[in-house]
């Protein structure tokens, strides 16, 4: 049997920060609304001329250097991303270009703040297959490029970055499993409901939230995902050596694993810092918790995504 394991992770955050008593400054919000609300104190924000792809390439080639790899050994890359470089080509073939991996198939994820658990999915399904031995898989995003900056109940959320592992084949799992799902029906309550159109933007380009619809859509989906997932492999929540849900909110995590009966302390939490990175957060926080020390060779760790759709979706993984 041939499983996937994670083999290098790597993430990249544009340099410039933001505090949130500088946003004060320019919206009308205060540092102690959003830290209260949301456990956000700064975010980083790309420059002008970065774009997802630059933050993905960050990304990739420290996720690469720890795994010991070069472009020459990928077989397969896969960018979640709700915010690419074009409509097309996909920012995975933006990404395989500059990274000089040749022919390997790459491409974009479209699942929100879930797109990264979508993906890792995706490339653990390929691995099994035995299509590919070793696929760099990441999440990157410029919201701050769709944000409202006008709109103090949204733009205040998010940040950009990027995250990204290595998944390379294997006798022994690695990810045990993964679960996505999605619900169409509940896509007004987080959209960006624009298009383009003869040239034009038609609807609108930015972000729109229903935030206390996603708050409880986003509480009940991480606990049952996290059962089903736990139940799949055959593990109980006393196994997770640590929690990664989507880093939207403070809140949220604590909601979260309060229903899960997992204590805070196994809980990842980097959403102080980077605010909401959609795609990028649950990869942004393995990385951290991993050169920090804390996750280590062994733990078990439970990835959960959520997001527009909406979508939602958990993976198992042991390092
Ligand atoms: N600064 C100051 N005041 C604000 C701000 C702000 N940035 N934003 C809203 N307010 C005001 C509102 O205008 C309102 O004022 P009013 O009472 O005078 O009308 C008041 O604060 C309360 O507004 P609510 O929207 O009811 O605030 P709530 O307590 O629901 O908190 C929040 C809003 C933080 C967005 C919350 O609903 C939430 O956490 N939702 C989850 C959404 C989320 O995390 N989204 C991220 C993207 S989704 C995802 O990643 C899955």
């Amino acid at each position: 049997m041939t499983y996937s394991r994670v083999v290098g992770t790597g993430s990249y955050l544009p340099e410039k920060v933001v505090l949130n008593i500088e946003l004060a400054s320019e919206v009308d919000t205060s540092d102690e609304w959003i830290r209260t609300r949301t456990g956000i104190m700064q975010r980083h924000l790309a420059a002008p001329e970065q774009t997802t792809s630059d933050l993905a390439f960050g990304a990739a080639q420290r996720a690469m250097a720890a795994a010991g790899i070069t472009a020459q050994d990928l077989d397969l890359i896969i960018v979640a991303t709700s915010t690419p470089d074009y409509i097309f080509p996909s920012t995975a073939c933006f990404l395989q270009a500059r990274l000089g991996a040749q022919r390997c198939p790459a491409f974009d994820v479209q699942a929100v703040c879930s797109g990264f658990i979508y993906a890792l999915d995706i490339a653990d399904k390929f691995i099994r297959a035995q299509s590919a031995r070793h696929a760099l898989v990441i999440g990157a995003e410029v919201f701050s490029r769709i944000l409202d900056w006008n709109d103090r109940a949204t733009c205040v959320l998010f940040g950009d970055g990027a995250g990204a592992v290595v998944l390379t084949a294997d006798s022994k799992p690695g990810v045990h499993a993964s679960v996505l799902h999605a619900d169409g029906s509940q896509a007004s309550i987080l959209s960006t409901p624009g298009s383009i159109n003869r040239g034009k933007v038609t609807g609108d380009p930015f972000l729109r939230m229903d935030g206390q619809a996603v708050f409880k859509y986003a509480v009940r989906v991480l606990d049952e995902v996290a059962r089903e997932t736990l139940a799949l492999c055959n593990m109980h929540t006393d196994d997770v050596d640590w929690l990664i849900p989507h880093q939207a909110n403070v809140r949220i995590l604590d909601a979260t694993a309060k229903k899960l009966g997992i204590d805070s302390s196994k809980v990842v939490v980097t959403v102080d810092k980077h605010a909401n990175t959609s795609a990028a957060s649950v990869p942004l926080a393995l990385d951290v918790a991993v050169r920090d020390g804390r996750i280590k060779s062994g733990h078990k760790v439970l990835l959960e995504g959520v997001g527009g759709g909406f979508t939602w979706g958990a993976a198992m993984v042991e390092m």
